[in-house]
C-alpha cells in the first residue's frame, strides 16, 4: 500500500498546540508500523508574531512547516481569501489523499473550502462545538467547515449531539479533545523546564491568571471596560498574559488599567501551563484556556455570554458571566467561598489518548477510500 499524503493546515495558536498532539501520534504510528502517512504541515501565517507562533513549533516539536504561507492579518474575507488562492494551488502541488483542519479558525475554514473544491476529503478535529451565536465569526467557520468534512473528529458527545441535529451522521467519532493528550505530555516537561513563576516573582496559588482575546470583547469598548473594572475590584494579583488583539485596542489606555493587573507578553506554552497550574483561579474567554482551568482543577470564570463547552458549566467548574462588572465579581467570590464541586466528572473530554484515535480513523477511512 502507498504511503498517505496527508496536509495539516494550522495558522492561529490553539491549532498549533493540537496539532502538536496529533503530529507526534502520526510518528508514532510510522514508527510501529512502518512508514503509513506523510503528513506535511501547511502555516497559513495567522499568526506570525514570534510569541504568537514559532516559539509553539520549537517548543512542541512540531514538524517544520513545509511552507508558510504568510497572509498575515486583514479583515475576514480578505485573510480568508488569501488563504484559499494559496492553499488550493499548494494542494494541487502536494496532492494529498487528506486535508486535515482544526478548530474553528479563518485558517481552518480557508483548509476545508480548499480541499472540498479539488474532491480533496476533509477531517475537522474538533467538529460539532456550536455557540448557538452567529455573530461569532468561530461559529460560522465551524458550521461550514463541519458541513463539507468527510471525518468529524469530534471532542465530546455534545458535538455529536449537536452534528445529528443538523443532519450530519456519517463520519462522525467521538475520540475526545486532543488539548488533553497536549496537557499530559507537556505538564511535567513544564514543571522541569519553566520558570516562569521564579521570573515573575509569583507565589502558587497567590494570582488569578486571566487571557482576553474574544472579537466581542476587544472590540467593544464597553465590554472590555467592565472586565477591566472588575479585575480592579479585586484584590488578588491577576496575571495577563496580552494577545495582540488586545494589546492593540488597549493601546494607550494600558497604563490606566488596575494597579494589581500584571499585563505580560504572551507566554509560551510551558510557561502557559505552569501559570495555569499555579493560578488560583482562571478568568478568561479563550476556549482552551477553560478546559485546561478544569484539567489542573480550578475554577474558571468565563467572560463571554456562552460558551461550546458547557459541560463545565453544567458540571459546575465553569460560570459564564458574559462582561457583566458585577457578575464577574460574585461568580469570583462564589469560587473563592465554596471551590469546585467535590463530585465533578474526572473525564469530560476523554481520555487522554485522543490524538491515535484521529490517525487510526484517519488510516482506516482512508483504506476504505483506496479500496473503492
Ligand atoms: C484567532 C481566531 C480565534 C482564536 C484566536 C486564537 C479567527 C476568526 N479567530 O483570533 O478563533 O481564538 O485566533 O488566539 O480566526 N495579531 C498580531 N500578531 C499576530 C497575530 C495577530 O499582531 O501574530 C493582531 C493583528 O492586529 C490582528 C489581530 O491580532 O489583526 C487579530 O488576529 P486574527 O488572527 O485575525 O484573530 P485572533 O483574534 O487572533
Ligand atoms: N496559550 C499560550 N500562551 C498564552 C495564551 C494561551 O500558550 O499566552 C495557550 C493556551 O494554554 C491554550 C491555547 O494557547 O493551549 C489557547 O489559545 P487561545 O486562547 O489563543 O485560543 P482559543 O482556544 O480561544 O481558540
Amino acid at each position: 500500500m502507498s504511503i498517505r499524503r496527508i496536509v495539516t493546515v494550522v495558522g492561529a495558536r490553539p491549532q498549533f498546540v493540537k496539532a502538536a498532539a496529533v503530529s507526534r501520534a502520526f510518528a508514532k504510528f510510522n514508527e510501529t508500523c512502518g512508514k503509513q502517512f506523510d503528513e506535511r504541515i501547511v502555516h497559513t501565517g495567522q499568526h506570525y508574531d514570534e510569541n504568537m507562533s514559532k516559539v509553539f513549533f520549537d517548543e512542541l516539536n512540531i514538524p517544520r512547516p513545509h511552507v508558510n504561507l504568510e497572509v498575515g492579518s486583514g479583515s475576514h474575507g480578505a485573510q480568508t481569501g488569501s488563504m484559499l488562492e494559496e492553499l488550493e494551488q499548494v494542494f494541487q502541488d502536494v496532492q494529498p489523499d487528506c486535508v486535515l483542519i482544526y478548530g474553528d479558525t479563518n485558517s481552518t475554514l480557508a483548509g476545508a473550502l480548499a480541499a472540498v473544491k479539488l474532491h480533496i476529503p476533509v477531517a475537522h478535529v474538533e467538529a460539532g462545538l456550536r455557540s448557538f451565536n452567529r455573530k461569532m465569526p468561530e461559529e460560522i467557520n465551524r458550521i461550514v467547515a463541519d458541513s463539507i468534512s468527510s471525518l468529524l473528529l469530534c471532542p465530546t458527545n455534545t458535538a455529536v449531539r449537536h452534528l445529528a441535529s443538523e443532519g450530519v451522521t456519517s463520519g462522525v467519532h467521538n475520540v475526545g479533545d486532543v488539548m488533553y493528550d497536549s496537557v499530559l505530555f507537556n505538564t511535567s516537561l513544564a514543571e522541569q523546564s519553566s520558570d516562569i513563576l521564579d521570573r515573575l516573582g509569583l507565589e502558587p496559588g497567590s494570582f488569578y491568571l486571566s487571557t482576553i482575546h474574544r472579537a466581542e470583547n476587544t472590540d467593544d469598548p464597553s465590554r472590555l471596560a467592565g472586565i477591566l473594572d472588575a479585575f480592579a475590584q479585586i484584590e488578588m494579583p491577576i496575571v495577563l498574559p496580552l494577545h495582540p488583539r488586545t494589546r492593540k485596542t488597549l493601546g494607550v489606555g494600558l497604563d490606566r488599567i488596575g494597579g494589581n493587573i500584571r499585563t505580560i507578553e504572551p507566554v509560551p506554552y510551558l510557561d502557559m501551563l505552569m501559570l495555569e497550574k499555579s493560578s488560583r483561579m482562571i478568568l478568561t474567554d479563550s476556549g482552551g484556556v477553560q478546559k485546561e482551568a478544569y484539567w489542573f482543577s480550578l475554577p474558571c470564570v468565563t467572560l463571554r455570554d456562552e460558551t461550546e463547552w458547557v459541560e463545565l458549566v453544567d458540571a459546575g467548574c465553569n460560570r459564564i458571566v458574559g462582561a457583566d462588572t458585577r457578575a464577574i465579581l460574585g461568580a469570583i467570590a462564589e469560587f473563592e467561598a465554596n471551590g469546585l464541586p467535590a463530585d465533578r466528572p474526572p473525564d469530560l473530554y476523554g481520555d487522554g489518548h485522543s490524538a491515535g484515535k484521529i490517525v487510526a480513523i484517519l488510516n482506516e477511512f482512508l483504506q476504505t477510500a483506496g479500496a473503492n
